[in-house]
């Protein structure tokens, strides 16, 4: 009784802590918090640590900071590189999204990555308790990118969905509510950037940083060949002549950038669907697969994927806010999760 009159006062919170973003979303208001996973630390005189910047405004800093300062991105890769600033993190953004706004302690709902140890759960879990949420459930991503891009997962009829992130891209299989097959690879969003970079290191000798990268790729990256193909001037620097200078690149050199991972992609792809159970294959084949994650938007993804694996495949709606829109669906059922064995 006691418990159900806190809930009315308090304000749960579902949190997609994501590799590159992290989002959050305030029960009864909507998304409230939708920022870089990332944290700029400051180092004093005494080498003692404090937050100087969390979210946009750090990951503005990338590339551009001071020796005493780092922007570290904690999550990076989908495993915790760093459990101190991800605890840190996860404290600001769980104080940011209730300012104010509550005086009860709320519950929370956390989307991790598949990959993440037992250890990095319980470290999670522990950051939220900390900074003060009553009660802290942890669902996988590709379970809440299904339920948020609306796939029917509780019906015994077999879904595939694919998130594709900033570290990790996480491919699952679902039906009757749970994750039959779940293949999660480190090979996603940060990946590309990576590549794009290395490739414009190679062809044009020339330097740029994550930021540009990661620009080029939403600008004129794209996974197929386009009708009217894209182009666009960057500026670097010469690797030979040391001096600042501009190239035109065009959405050609972006595909043969990307070309690699891509394909790792479609690997892991093609082998879970080769490992799924025939019966569900089927169900899979009838209904195709769906696309989730900031990697869904990368141009003619689902037309790459689908001359691949020969079956339909769909981008979700807002595919960046899925895994939050189904985190939230989760905190709606909360009490059905705190009946079966989701508190792990
Ligand atoms: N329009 C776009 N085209 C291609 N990639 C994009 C686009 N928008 C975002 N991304 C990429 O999506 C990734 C972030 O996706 P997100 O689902 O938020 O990741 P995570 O869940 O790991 O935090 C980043 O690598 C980002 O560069
Ligand atoms: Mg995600």
């Amino acid at each position: 009784m006691f418990k159900k009159i806190i809930g009315l006062f308090s304000s749960d919170l579902a949190i997609d802590l994501g590799t590159a973003n992290t989002v959050v979303l305030v029960k009864g208001q909507g998304i409230v918090i939708n920022e870089p996973s990332v944290v700029a630390i400051q180092k004093d005189q005494n080498s003692k640590k404090r937050i100087l910047a969390v979210g946009k405004v750090a990951k503005e800093m990338v590339g551009k900071t001071p020796n005493n300062i780092k922007a570290i991105r904690p999550m990076k890769d989908g495993v915790i590189a760093d459990f101190h600033t991800t605890e840190l993190m996860i404290r600001y953004f769980i104080e940011q999204a209730l300012k104010r706004k509550t005086f009860f302690s709320p519950r929370v709902v956390i989307c991790v990555p598949y990959g993440i140890t037992p250890v990095e759960r319980k470290a999670v879990k522990a950051s939220a308790l900390n900074a003060g949420a009553r009660y802290v459930y942890l669902i996988e991503e590709p379970m809440a990118a299904a339920i948020g891009a609306g796939l029917p997962i509780t019906e015994p009829n077999g879904s595939l969905v694919v998130d594709i992130g900033g570290g990790t891209t996480e491919i699952g299989v679902l039906s009757l509510g749970g994750l039959v097959l779940c293949k999660s690879i480190r090979v996603a969003g940060d990946k590309l950037d990576q590549d794009i970079i290395d490739y414009v290191k190679k062809n044009f000798n020339l330097f740029i940083g994550e930021r540009i990268a990661e620009d080029l790729k939403i600008k004129i990256g794209t996974a197929i060949q386009l009708k009217e193909e894209l182009k666009t001037i960057i500026s670097g620097r010469d690797q030979v002549e040391g001096s600042l200078t501009s190239v035109e690149i065009t959405s050609e050199h972006l595909r043969a950038a990307m070309k690699e991972p891509l394909e790792k992609i479609s690997e892991a792809l093609l082998s879970v669907l080769e490992e799924t159970p025939p019966e569900l294959a089927g169900d899979i084949v009838k209904n195709g697969i769906v696309l989730t994650g900031g990697g869904a938007l990368i141009r003619g993804i689902d037309k790459y994927l689908s001359d691949i694996i020969k079956l339909p495949v769909y981008v979700a709606n807002e595919p960046l806010l899925a895994v939050t829109r189904g985190t939230g669906k989760a905190l709606d059922q909360l009490d059905l999760l705190q009946q079966a064995a989701y508190e792990n």
